[in-house]
């Protein structure tokens, strides 16, 4: 084993003008092998739609390039075997391909990095790497929302407390708090959308940043990458990771939603609330109190917001300030790119487990709706709807109704017709109709508002326009 700061063999890849190799502790921070392994099918369909395009452009010689694609489908096979032999000595992904390639079918090895530098090789394997986790995002995305739809569905009826400043404001039903959530993973959806649009350019020909004598054909590996044209500027190919910030900075918006629908089931799975309960497959017990049903993967969803957020603050540290073009810093840009997609993926799969299981205490949500004088904004519209009083004027009325009921201490649609009557003689027994909550829900019938109707038609229309 070589001891810290002891020099190795110098680089077989880049070590020819070198005397010595690095000390271990270079070698320790230089390599990125430990996170960019994960890049292995990347790097490895960035190299063959490289080689194809060498052979076309009469760059290197046909035999060569088969000689190449078979020998990195070879590699492929090894690493999704298992049995591929990772050396940090070789620093990267990159190097370990090609390396190995070489070991592999000796000499037309050397030949795949023509025309190419680890700059563009990286930028492109990243871009493709983040291309596909966005689709996955997406996906995972478009399946919560169909979990929240579907509860959606089965209580567009069901009414329950709405909030504002965490007080009783009015009533609300439960499907129309979980559409809520949908429009926002509907937004975080098509903000992953753009930003996967914006992103699809490749960098693939940019070389090492000045782009290359040879004469490559940088439309053909940008197409036989599913890119839908090359990037335009070879300083800017390698210097970019403004695709990766701004698939983490949707990542954080969207675990900003995550986490305060993971706020609220912690909320109303609390004995106070009991709006909802959390099958076992997804509550935890406490060491010490058997009674205990705990909500930990709300609470981690709630927690993990953070990790999304100062992933996305960390890279935008490494970038700011870097000179063009390509600079050591920016191989920092995988671990917290990848941590933010992995810790995404496992948040928006344990919130759709929790959204598909909830079970909705319908009772509780409605004796907890009729609380805090919830209609008290029915009687102020009845009052204006009815007897054409002015809004202000009703407002200042109902507050003497709710001051009277406060002090009977009943709830507003049972005070006595005569205790309203010695406030504003106008009012009828007729008022009772709009005070229950149901009847308060279902008068919202405004666009976008809460009324089960209106819920109902709207689950039909985020199916559709969701493609849930
Ligand atoms: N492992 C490097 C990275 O992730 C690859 C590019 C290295 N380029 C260089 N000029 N040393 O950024």
């Amino acid at each position: 084993m070589t001891k810290p700061n002891e020099p190795a063999t110098p680089s077989t890849i880049w070590g020819g003008r070198f005397a010595s190799g690095p000390a271990a502790v270079m070698q320790e921070i230089n390599a990125s092998i430990g996170f960019d392994k994960r890049l292995y099918r990347q790097d490895i369909a960035g190299s063959k739609a490289h080689c194809a395009m060498l052979a076309a452009s009469g760059i290197i010689t046909e035999a060569d390039a088969n000689a190449i694609t078979s020998g990195l489908d070879a590699v492929l096979a090894e690493i999704e075997a298992g049995t591929f032999p990772f050396r940090v000595a070789l620093e990267d992904i990159h190097m370990n391909v090609e390396a190995r390639l070489k070991e592999l079918i000796g000499e037309p090895a050397g030949r795949l990095h023509t025309a190419r530098s680890r700059n563009d090789q990286v930028a492109t394997d990243f871009r493709l790497w983040v291309r596909d986790a966005l689709d996955s995002a997406d996906l995972g995305l478009a399946a919560l929302q169909r979990a929240l739809v579907g509860q959606a569905e089965a209580h567009a009826g069901t009414v329950m407390p709405g909030f504002t400043h965490l007080q009783t404001a009015q009533p609300v039903t439960f499907g129309h708090h979980m559409l809520a959530y949908v429009e926002m993973f509907g937004r975080d959806r098509s903000r992953l959308k753009d930003a996967r649009a914006r992103m699809n350019e490749c960098p693939l020909g940019a070389a090492a940043l000045a782009g290359t004598s040879f004469p490559i054909d940088r439309f053909a590996t940008a197409e036989a990458l599913g890119f839908a044209a090359p990037t335009r500027n070879s300083l800017d190919s390698v210097s970019d990771r403004d695709f990766a910030l701004e698939a983490m900075s949707a990542l954080a918006i969207a675990g900003v939603h995550l986490s305060r629908i993971a706020e609220e089931l912690v909320i109303w799975t609390s004995a106070p609330f009991a709006f909802v309960r959390l099958p076992d497959s997804f509550s935890t017990g406490s060491s010490i109190m058997p009674q205990k049903r705990n909500p930990d993967a709300a609470e981690l969803c709630r927690a993990k917001a953070g990790r999304l957020i100062s992933d996305l603050n960390a890279l935008l540290i490494v970038m700011k300030g870097l000179p063009l073009a390509y600079s050591k810093d920016m191989q920092d840009d995988k671990e917290p790119t990848f941590e933010a997609f992995d810790t995404f993926a496992l948040c928006i799969a344990a919130m759709t487990g929790m959204i598909s299981e909830l079970t909705v205490d319908a009772a509780r949500c409605k004796a907890a709706a009729g609380q805090a004088f919830s209609t008290a904004t029915d009687l102020a519209d009845w009052l204006v709807r009815v007897l054409g009083m002015p809004f202000r004027e009703a407002h200042h009325v109902t507050g003497a109704v709710v001051k009277a009921a406060e002090t009977r201490g009943c709830d507003l649609v049972d005070l006595p017709l005569a205790e309203m009557q010695a406030i504003e003689p106008r009012i009828t027994d007729a008022v009772y109709a709009v005070l229950t909550v149901e009847s308060s829900a279902a008068s919202r019938v405004s666009y976008g508002g809460t009324a089960p109707d209106n819920v109902r038609r709207q689950c039909a229309e985020a199916r559709t326009r969701f493609g849930l």
